[in-house]
């Protein structure tokens, strides 16, 4: 169904500013550990941290384009989108003459500019011999960073590069991992996750011109794979009929028909952790659809077929390990007992019942309902943004598998 793209709302994106430090080679670990937990990644490096790790590395590991000056991809502006974009900025290592440049307030490169430019928070993780990091110009430069609200760590102690020892190495990757996800509040709890989630509307071609469907648009289902990838989980998403969307760093597949959706869903079942069934998967098909256009007034009456029940039947083939997530539309309260016993039956382990009692679910941001769970709990919403419900479902399939699987 053609509408408004999906956008989504933020809190992935992390800005790495890599300076001309040995540790430049210890970042490479920092940015695949920053992706493990859901985070994408701009990498922005100083014109000569280039001699410690070159472009085409951090190209290849953030799986974007690399600059190092504004004069690079000028057209776009690129410090001011970056800027925009970005949830925070880690500087690591970050050198004295960095440290240096950002206490001046210098826009000389890409990275300074990105920091002048950016409201974001900005954590700096300096990396330099002891007596440069004791220095009276660097500890009046980092008390000044401090003084403007960025987050400065202290270095480590320990050998350094040469046969020096002091403070002054760059920390492990696991302590500036813990201060990103503290500053930015996001939580990896489905880290070594894999979670197949469906969305839209299917297709069930009448003739080659018409088809019967229904008015989804995929946003919960696309809503519940967004807050999937923030924590930390591999998504793959099966998308039918939605509106227009982009999700950078999930798998999707595209597919049109029910038959196409269930073939896909139980394909990929066996790899997940976790299924969540939230597309409107339509209940009916043509008998046969006609290769032809058929002529108007042969369309007074097209014979259906029911649908396979995906859920069900993924439901059947579930392992122990393994969480489900189906949804339900009700139009009122009433029928939650018969919503309970559609998730048994259906052997869900959750289900997100909709009212739609009001009408105005499809293609809408908000949503009201119950999130009931196989063991016996409800959490109601009011009218809420379907991200809301998202984040509990992601909150629910993290302990129910921890739950299951110790
Ligand atoms: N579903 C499915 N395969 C179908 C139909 C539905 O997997 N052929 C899934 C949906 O993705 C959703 C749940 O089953 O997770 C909805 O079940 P359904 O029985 O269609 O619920 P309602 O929409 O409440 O429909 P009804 O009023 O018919 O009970």
């Amino acid at each position: 169904m053609a509408g408004a793209p999906i956008i989504f709302p933020r809190g992935r994106e992390v800005v790495l500013g890599v300076s001309a430090g040995i540790a430049a080679y210890k970042s490479c670990d920092v940015l695949r550990r920053l992706q493990d937990h859901g985070f994408l990644v701009t990498v922005i490096p100083t014109e000569s941290s280039l001699n410690f790790v070159g472009k085409a590395t951090w190209q290849a590991l953030s799986g974007r384009n690399v600059a190092t000056s504004v004069w690079e991809n000028s057209s776009d502006v690129s410090h001011v989108s970056i800027a925009d974009k970005a949830d925070l900025i880690l500087i690591a290592p970050a050198t004295a003459d960095l440290i240096s440049r950002l206490a001046q307030g210098r826009a000389d490169d890409l990275l300074t500019t990105t920091v002048l430019a950016s409201s974001a928070p900005v954590v700096i993780v300096p990396a330099m011999h002891p007596n440069m990091w004791l220095n009276a110009a660097t500890i009046h430069n980092v008390n000044l960073l401090r003084q403007r609200g960025m987050k400065v760590l202290e270095p480590d102690t320990g050998r350094l590069t040469g046969k020096d020892s002091g403070i002054g190495r760059f920390p492990e990757t696991a302590r500036i991992i813990n201060e990103v996800l503290e500053v930015t509040n996001s939580d990896a709890k489905l880290l070594n996750t894999k979670v197949l989630v469906t969305a839209g509307g299917t297709r069930e071609p009448i003739d080659p011109v018409r088809y019967i469907g229904n008015r989804s648009s995929g946003r919960q289902g696309l809503a519940v794979a967004y807050e999937a990838l923030r924590s930390g989980a591999e998504v793959t998403v099966i998308a039918g009929d939605t509106d227009y969307f982009e999700l950078e760093g999930a798998r999707v597949i595209k597919v049109q028909t029910a038959d196409e959706m269930r073939d896909a869903v139980l394909a990929e079942l066996p790899a997940n952790h976790a299924l969540v069934m939230a597309a409107a998967v339509a209940d009916a098909k043509p008998n046969k659809g006609s290769i032809e256009k058929i002529k108007k007034d042969k369309l007074q009456q097209i014979d259906l077929t029911l649908n396979a029940d995906i859920l069900a039947q993924a439901g059947m083939m579930k392992k122990t390990g393994q969480v489900i997530v189906g949804f339900a539309a009700e139009t009122s309260e009433d029928n939650l007992e018969l919503a309970k016993e559609k998730m048994n039956r259906k052997k869900a382990d959750f289900l997100y019942v909709n009212n739609v009692a009001d009408g105005a679910i499809f293609g809408s941001g908000n949503t009201s309902g119950y999130l009931l769970s196989s063991d016996g709990g409800k959490e109601g919403f009011d009218a809420v943004d379907k991200h809301v419900v998202a984040r509990a479902i992601v909150e629910s399939i993290s302990t129910r598998l921890e739950k299951v699987n110790g």
